[in-house]
C-alpha cells in the first residue's frame, strides 16, 4: 500500500511516499524559514498560504521522482495536530480531496507520533520498549514506547520547550530565526565551561523540565557583563540543556528499566546532544537511536511512515475534515 505523507503543522511543507514492505519512495521538504526570516518566527497567516502553494506541486514531484502515477497512492496521510490551525488545515484540505478524487482512505496523523516513530525510516530500528525523548521547538517530552500507538508520557516541559528556549535565546544573541541550529553553530567557537549556568529540575525527583529560568539565566549573564563572549554563553547553554535532557533520559531510562533511548524531534539534530547521547549509552551498556538529520525536524516522510502502519490496520478518517490543534500523545490508540 503506497501511502502519501503530508506535513504543514508549521513552517515545513513536507510531502513523501511511503509503502511498508519497500520503505522510502520519495520525499521532498520546503522550508519557509526566508519568509518568516524577516519577523523573527512563524507568522501562521503567511505560513498557510505559502503550504497552499507547495502542496500540490510537491506531490506531483515526489510522484514523478518515485516513477508512479497519482493512481499508485493507495492512502494519504496528513498531520492533523498538534501545530498552527490555519496552516494544518491546508495538509488536511489536500489530504482529504486528493483522497475522495482517488476513492483511497485518508488519516490524520499526530505530529509527536511521526517524530516519534522516525527512526524507523533507517535501517536499523529500535525495538520496543524504548524511551523517546521527544525534543522540537513546541514540546520536550519523555515517553515510555511499548508499540505503536502504546505511548505513556514520563515527563515534559512545564514551561519553555527545549527548542523554544534554544530560540529565545539565540534571539537574545542577535542570531536569525531559526535560533537552535544558529545557536548550535555558534556554541561550536565557545567554552562550555565559561559559564556557570543552571541544570534545572535536576536536584528534585521526577521527570519534568523547565527551561524557562535556564534561559533567563543565560539573558541575564549577558546582560550583565557586555564583555562575554557570545561563542561562550552559546556552548555554555548548549551544555546546560544537553545534561539536563540526558540526566532525565538515564533517570527514564533506570525507573523504566529500558536499555533502549529514541531522540527525534528538530532539538534531535544538535550534534553535542547526539554525541553526548552516544557516549553516555555506551557507558551504560545501552543503545541510542536517531532519525538522520533532516528527518529530526519537520518532514513528510515521517508522517507517511506512522500513516502507514495505521491505514495497513485499517484505520481511516470519515469525509469530514479533521483537525486537532492540540492533541495529547496518550489519546492515541495501540495499533495491533
Ligand atoms: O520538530 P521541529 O522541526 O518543529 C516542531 O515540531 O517544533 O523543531 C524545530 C525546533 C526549533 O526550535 C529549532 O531551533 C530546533 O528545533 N533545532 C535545533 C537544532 N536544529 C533545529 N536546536 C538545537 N540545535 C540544532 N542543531
Ligand atoms: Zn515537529
Amino acid at each position: 500500500m503506497i501511502v502519501l505523507g503530508i506535513e504543514s503543522s508549521c513552517d515545513e511543507t513536507g510531502v513523501a511516499l511511503y509503502e511498508l514492505g519497500q520503505g522510502l519512495l520519495a520525499h521532498e521538504i520546503h522550508s519557509q524559514i526566508d519568509l518568516h526570516a524577516l519577523y523573527g518566527g512563524v507568522v501562521p497567516e503567511l505560513a498557510s498560504r505559502d503550504h497552499i502553494q507547495r502542496l500540490v506541486p510537491l506531490t506531483q514531484q515526489i510522484v514523478h521522482k518515485a516513477g508512479l502515477k497519482t493512481q499508485d497512492i493507495a492512502g494519504v496521510a496528513f498531520t492533523s495536530g498538534p501545530g498552527l490551525a490555519g496552516a494544518l488545515m491546508t495538509g488536511a484540505l489536500m489530504a482529504r480531496s486528493l483522497a475522495f478524487s482517488l476513492g483511497c482512505p485518508a488519516l490524520g496523523v499526530h505530529h509527536m507520533e511521526g517524530h516519534l516513530l522516525a527512526p524507523m525510516l533507517e535501517p536499523e530500528t529500535p525495538d520496543f520498549p524504548f524511551v523517546c525523548l521527544l525534543v522540537s521547538g513546541g514540546h520536550t517530552l519523555l515517553v515510555r514506547v511499548d508499540g505503536v500507538g502504546q505511548y505513556r508520557v514520563l515527563g515534559e516541559s512545564v514551561d519553555d520547550a527545549a527548542g523554544e528556549a534554544f530560540d529565545k535565546t539565540a534571539k537574545v544573541l542577535g542570531l536569525p530565526y531559526p535560533g537552535g541550529p544558529h545557536l548550535a553553530k555558534l556554541a561550536l567557537e565557545g567554552n562550555a565551561k565559561a559559564i556557570d549556568l543552571p541544570r534545572p529540575m535536576m536536584n528534585r525527583p521526577g521527570l519534568d523540565f523547565s527551561f524557562s529560568g535556564l534561559k533567563t539565566a543565560a539573558i541575564t549573564a549577558m546582560r550583565d557583563n557586555p564583555d562575554l563572549n557570545p561563542a561562550d554563553l552559546a556552548a555554555s547553554f548548549e551544555a546546560a540543556i544537553v545534561d539536563t535532557l540526558l540526566g532525565k533520559c538515564r533517570r527514564a531510562l533506570k525507573q523504566e528499566s529500558v536499555e533502549t533511548l529514541v531522540i527525534s524531534g528538530g532539538v534531535g539534530a544538535n550534534q553535542r546532544l547526539r554525541e553526548q547521547a552516544t557516549t553516555d549509552m555506551a557507558s551504560a551498556g545501552g543503545r541510542v537511536f536517531y532519525p538522520r538529520l533532516e528527518f529530526c525536524t519537520d518532514n513528510g516522510a515521517m508522517i507517511a511512515l506512522a500513516g502507514a502502519l495505521r491505514l495497513q490496520s485499517g484505520e481511516q478518517d470519515g469525509l469530514a475534515l479533521n483537525i486537532r490543534p492540540r492533541w495529547s500523545l496518550e489519546a492515541l490508540t495501540a495499533v495491533s
